[in-house]
């Protein structure tokens, strides 16, 4: 056809083709008015309001929104702005906002917020042409993509390490046996970090309507943050290094309580052990074959019909005698709870609910019923003061039963059918919400309740553990990530789940070792056992009709491989509970994806190496499948030691090594300052009166605090505490114990301290000369002789020298 035929063709097309108008996308438009008020500037735009506010030298906040700005309300953020000198000005094309550590520049024409360092190096900068927009109700905002950007964290995600090229939404949902690469999963933690160019900085986006991520996903040009409706809300932190900047993301949004120290021992678990006989059973069990443990949950079955707030009196006939009891034998009984409350005339609960008026509803007023373990259900709205003041009174049943520890479970909300409407009514805290922006904060809320409640109630701290959450669910509850399945590429993809949660403000955190769904092989449970003790929160769970999953399930040998490994975990409990104090004090998780001390070592978001993580300050774990002969590791900067034999590996290399299922790959950084204990059985009972602390060569200096108390009390916030910092010095041949503080007086009598890599052999302690003694050391206590899938293995020792000395309350130097 010649062109003269198709250019009045053309022509009339595009006559008739729609306009790509305000109806499709919404762009933000120009700054029209610009009002600066200390440290907030107040911007009218031509079609939104936007608004720009110091939270701290470090951390910015912007919010925009088509309508006026609601007034500033958030389930999340805990921390108020804190005076900061800051210097904000403006000309006919920007705003410039200035705090001692970042600098905001706002552009008017069109508006566009870029962030730079103090030496003007880009941080982050709106994507020039994309800003921020809106199609229909979702509001997104689309930053460039830097050159080789790495993007990590968004809480309980699944995927790589290494964000860059995926999408992911924020939907809490009931994901029964999910796959390793589905998403959402259950909770929703708005914050990543993205790193480039040696820079890295933290990014909260605080919706609570479904939000979604793009890190470069279907596209090359940007990353983008949005959500389904509300206003753009988003934090930005800058810090030089990735724990400081998790540390303000804990500063906003609320640091973790210090949990009791029996919730950081071994916690037996199945859906369900009932009746009484077979909870003892178990608990009998794991006392006989020395398998150290300090809990046992319950799960619906402890229930009457599941409904909540009853004891089935057949199968518990005495649940206070029976709690009473597992508590002498040092174990502590958690027990689920679930949102729905049975809709049933008469019955307790559900009539105190009904007239406290505190179910959620339509907007006709009648209460929303869905359909979960009970049957019919009506909902406690927690995002009501009212709703929560109910569930904190009758968390008093627990209480009352002898109860240590709360689960909450199925808090998406979870309802047969997955398909609330969206024109349920929440209270959201007077200002009123629909579902599509409370549902992602009604886990938060409900273990809000719980927690409040537990407090209240409960003699001692509880024990709070959550599916579903929202940013800052840190501050009431440890996380564990649902109905995994027992297969390789889970355990591997829970590795990664919970070094994200790390990332994200979640130290307390666990996965359902050996797998809830299916059945794993023998291999495979034994390497989850290992690796379990290597988590935060260490349960051991399994589905309805699984095979047994206790330790003694698998055949002798994996039970001395689990017994070897629990084992370990209480011997370095000392280790582990102050890494737990660290967490409360600034936010640094207790497994630690690489990307925190190693950000800028490209090699650590090699998939090969991306599961590596660090457990405390000091061990790095390297899981591999079960299924592996072989496994590669990369030893990032510094010197390693291999836990077991202390064979020495330098830092920056990779390596292969030979893999074993009787052992897990631990290695320790030079440096590193590990107190452990004697063995125990449970955590009521004492370890000996001398605290062994490991200190491994290295050529860097480091320090550990060390942190003791009553292990659960709250005496410790009013002091009760014993902490002391514990320094090596290798430029001064010096290892030192700082002066103790507070006011609990320490269970340990004396130190042994353990040198592995250390040339001397004479020693000097507060002045005086002494000799170090030479001996074989072996982490593993029992271990097993044989391989239980073949072939033979020997524990391995090391070679160490050591010292016992007092541990005497006021500064030790030690020399070498
Ligand atoms: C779903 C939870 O994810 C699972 O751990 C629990 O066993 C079942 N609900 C039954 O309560």
């Amino acid at each position: 056809m010649k062109f003269y035929l198709i250019k009045p063709l053309l022509l009339s097309l595009m006559l008739s083709a729609p306009a790509y108008g305000q109806s499709t996308v919404q762009q933000i438009g120009n700054v029209s008015t610009v009002n600066i008020n200390g440290q907030q500037v107040n911007i009218k735009l031509d079609n939104a309001e936007a608004q720009v506010s110091v939270y701290t030298p470090s951390v910015i906040r912007v919010r925009i929104d088509r309508k006026k700005l609601a007034d500033d309300f958030s389930y999340a953020v805990t921390g108020r702005p804190l005076v900061v000198k800051t210097t904000i000005t403006q000309d006919d094309n920007q705003i410039t906002v200035v705090t001692d550590s970042v600098r905001a520049v706002i552009q008017k024409k069109p508006f566009s917020v870029a962030f730079y360092t103090p030496e003007g190096k880009v941080i982050s900068e709106d994507e020039k042409g994309l800003h921020t927009s809106w199609a229909g109700e979702a509001v997104t905002t689309y930053k460039k993509m830097q050159e080789w950007e790495h993007f990590v964290g968004l809480g309980e995600k699944t995927g790589p390490l290494d964000r860059k090229g995926s999408g992911y939404t924020n939907w809490n949902s009931d994901v029964f046996g999910y796959a390793a690469t589905q998403d959402p999963l259950y909770s929703t933690i708005p914050f990543y970090i993205g790193i480039h160019h040696g820079l890295n900085y933290g990014l909260f986006l605080d919706n609570t309507y479904q939000t979604d991520f793009n890190f470069g996903a279907s596209n090359n040009r940007f990353s983008s943050f949005g959500a389904r409706g509300g206003e753009m809300n988003y934090y930005f932190i800058y810090h030089k290094k990735v724990a400081d900047i998790i540390n303000s993301y804990t500063w906003l949004t609320g640091k973790m309580p210090l949990p009791p120290l029996w919730s950081l021992g071994y916690q037996q678990n199945r859906y369900s052990y009932y009746p009484e006989a077979e909870v003892m059973r178990v608990a009998r069990t794991l006392r006989e074959k020395r398998i150290p443990a300090d809990g046992i949950t319950l799960d619906i079955h402890y229930m009457e019909a599941y409904k909540l707030f009853t004891w089935n009196k057949d199968r518990f006939p005495d649940p206070l005698k029976m709690n009473t009891e597992l508590n002498k034998m040092g174990l502590r009984t958690t027990v689920i709870v679930d949102p729905g409350i049975k809709v049933e005339k008469g019955a307790g609960a559900y009539e105190r609910g009904k007239n406290d008026g505190i179910y959620i509803k339509y907007p006709d007023g009648q209460p929303y019923t869905g359909q979960v373990w009970p049957g019919w259900c009506n909902f406690p709205d927690f995002t009501d003061p009212k709703g929560r003041a109910w569930w904190r009174k009758e968390v008093k049943f627990f209480a009352q039963s002898g109860v240590s520890g709360i689960w909450n479970d199925m808090n998406e909300i979870a309802t047969w059918g997955q398909k609330m409407p969206d024109n349920v009514l929440f209270d959201y805290d007077g200002k009123k919400a629909n579902h599509l922006q409370a549902h992602n904060v009604y886990g938060l809320q409900m273990i809000r309740a719980s927690y409040e409640g537990a407090r209240e109630q409960f003699k001692e701290r509880p024990f709070l553990l959550t599916r579903s959450g929202y940013a800052g669910l840190q501050r009431y509850s440890a996380l564990w990530t649902g109905d995994n399945r027992s297969e390789e590429d889970h355990m591997m993809a829970g590795v990664r789940l919970l070094n994200s949660l790390g990332l994200s403000g979640v130290a307390f955190s666990g996965m359902d070792v050996g797998g809830f769904t299916g059945n794993p092989t023998v291999g495979l449970y034994t390497r989850w056992m290992e690796l379990g003790a290597f988590t935060p929160y260490f349960r051991n769970h399994t589905q309805l009709n699984s095979k047994s999953s206790e330790p003694w399930s698998y055949g002798e040998d994996v039970l001395d491989i689990a017994r070897n490994y629990i084992s370990l975990r209480y011997q370095l409990l000392p280790y582990l509970y102050s890494s737990f104090y660290e967490a409360t004090q600034t936010g640094m998780p207790v497994m630690r994806s690489l990307a925190i001390n190693y950000t800028h070592d490209p090699r650590i978001f090699d998939w090969q190496f991306q599961n590596q993580y660090e457990f405390g300050n000091g061990l790095m774990v390297a899981p591999f499948e079960s299924t592996k002969e072989f496994g590669k590791i990369y030893f990032p900067a510094g010197k390693w030691y291999d836990f077991y034999n202390d064979a020495t590996q330098a830092g920056g290399e990779d390596k292969i090594v030979q893999l074993n299922i009787n052992k897990l790959p631990v290695y320790v950084r030079g440096g590193s300052i590990i107190p452990v204990q004697s063995l125990v059985q449970t955590t009521s009972q004492l370890p000996t009166d001398t605290l062994t602390v490991h200190i491994y060569h290295g050529n860097s200096a480091n320090s550990f605090v060390y942190y003791e108390d009553d292990g659960k009390s709250y005496d410790h916030e009013k002091g009760g505490f014993y902490k002391r910092e514990i320094s090596f010095l290798p430029a001064k041949n010096q290892i030192s114990f700082g002066k103790p503080e507070g006011k609990y007086k320490t269970h340990f009598k004396f130190i042994k301290l353990v040198l592995h890599g250390f040339d001397a052999n004479n020693i000097n302690v507060s002045g005086r000369a002494s000799a170090l003694t030479s001996s074989e050391y072996g982490w593993l206590t029992a271990a097993a002789s044989t391989d239980p899938t073949g072939g033979a293995y020997q524990p391995e020792k090391c070679r160490v020298k050591y010292l016992v000395f007092n541990n005497e309350p006021n500064l030790i130097n030690i020399n070498y």
